[in-house]
């Protein structure tokens, strides 16, 4: 080897060395930086025993404990915690959504913040989720994760649902799919998405329409996406929120009097939320509940206790007559919060049906 030979090895060996370097310092910060933000629920719910599936103590495990109950999260993220509440999600209030909700937005607008996760009870994870679809102002990824099982029982569905939230928070598809939610291995959108059962792993589904994607292994995959405005298309702000309108939601059955639309209409409801029959369908006997509400200023919307499809707006109920409002799919829940949020807006029912249409 003459002497050109062995310079050009040396400095080909140094190059190779500072490439590696480079490289290593580079590895960590090619994950995506995700913030889990707790709210409580079974996820962070504990039991007596490892049999315990009913009856355990929901909202105690604190977001350090839950992070390092997975440290599998390590291998693909850089995780760190807030508690935002210690509730079952039961317990929500607007309060905590408005808070939740700023905070959401402070944190996605950090150029070190890729995604977020929300850990929530599974009670009204839905309602929690619908709202950040509706009043997130970024298309950074946001997922709410629950558990149907305390951390503490046998075949625990918590952990491998906190895992898969935060591999998709850090996904780069799942930015601009607006809100979603991740349990029992399916991504589903927060607008569509409800709890069906009771006491199964199975429980959230978006009925007719269907999830948005599934995980094989530690990989989501897409399918589609839903059309419906959300998250940076909306007109919401909660920037300077402090309170939502108080809507109610009434359940209609047979044999109802309208006692209870009286009650909301008393009680200063702004809005009411009419779970009716089949089509979304008003009793006789309630009309006159119903009017006295609508002369009294309260916007009602039309929904259907049924749990999915469509309310044909002027088909059960003549909408233009007394100025309904048809909830389109929302279930009432889902309409509530839209409904809230469209009166911090406007009363005109027009527009505010528009909106129904648009979210
Ligand atoms: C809750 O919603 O906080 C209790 C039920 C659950 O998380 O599954």
């Amino acid at each position: 080897m003459n002497r050109k030979m062995i310079l050009c090895f040396v400095v080909m060996c140094l190059l190779a060395f500072s490439l590696q370097i480079a490289f290593a310092a580079e590895a960590p910060n090619k994950l995506p930086n995700i913030k889990i933000l707790a709210t409580g629920g079974t996820i962070a719910g504990a039991g007596v025993t490892s049999t315990t599936t009913v009856g355990y103590t929901a909202a105690v495990t604190p977001v350090g404990k839950l992070i390092s109950n997975v440290p599998e999260l390590a291998k693909v993220a850089n995780v760190s915690g807030e508690q935002v509440s210690q509730i079952a999600s039961e317990s929500m209030t607007m309060e905590i959504w408005l808070q939740l909700a700023k905070r959401v937005n402070q944190l996605l607008a950090q150029d070190d913040v890729d995604g977020i996760v929300i850990t929530h009870g599974t009670d009204t994870l839905e309602e929690t989720a619908y709202f950040l679809d509706l009043v997130v102002k970024s298309e950074k990824p946001v997922v709410l994760v629950g558990s149907m099982r305390p951390g503490t029982a046998m075949s625990a569905d918590g952990p491998l649902n906190l895992y898969r939230a935060v591999i998709l928070a850090g996904t780069k598809e799942a930015a601009g799919k607006g809100v979603m939610v991740m349990l029992n291995d399916t991504i589903n959108a927060g607008r569509e998405v409800t709890k069906t059962i009771t006491d199964r792993v199975d429980t959230f589904q978006a009925p007719i329409i269907g999830a948005l994607g599934v995980f094989t292994g530690d990989q989501p995959v897409f399918y589609r996406k839903s059309l419906r405005k959300n998250t940076t298309e909306t007109e919401f702000d909660v920037t300077n929120l402090k309170s939502l309108p108080r809507v109610d939601i009434v359940y209609h059955y047979a044999g109802n009097a309208g006692t209870m639309i009286d009650a909301a209409t008393n009680a200063g409801a702004k809005g009411i939320v009419h779970a009716g029959t089949g089509d979304g369908s008003i009793g006789k006997q309630e009309y006159p509940a119903i009017e006295n509400a609508l002369k009294n200023g309260v916007v009602v919307v039309r929904s259907a206790r049924v749990g999915s499809g469509i309310i044909a707006r002027n088909g059960e109920a003549d909408d233009d007559k007394y100025g309904f409002i048809a909830s389109d799919n929302l279930n009432p829940q889902k309409a509530r919060i839209l409904l809230m949020l469209a009166l911090t807006k406007t009363t005109d029912v027009k527009e505010i049906q528009r909106m129904f249409w648009e979210y």
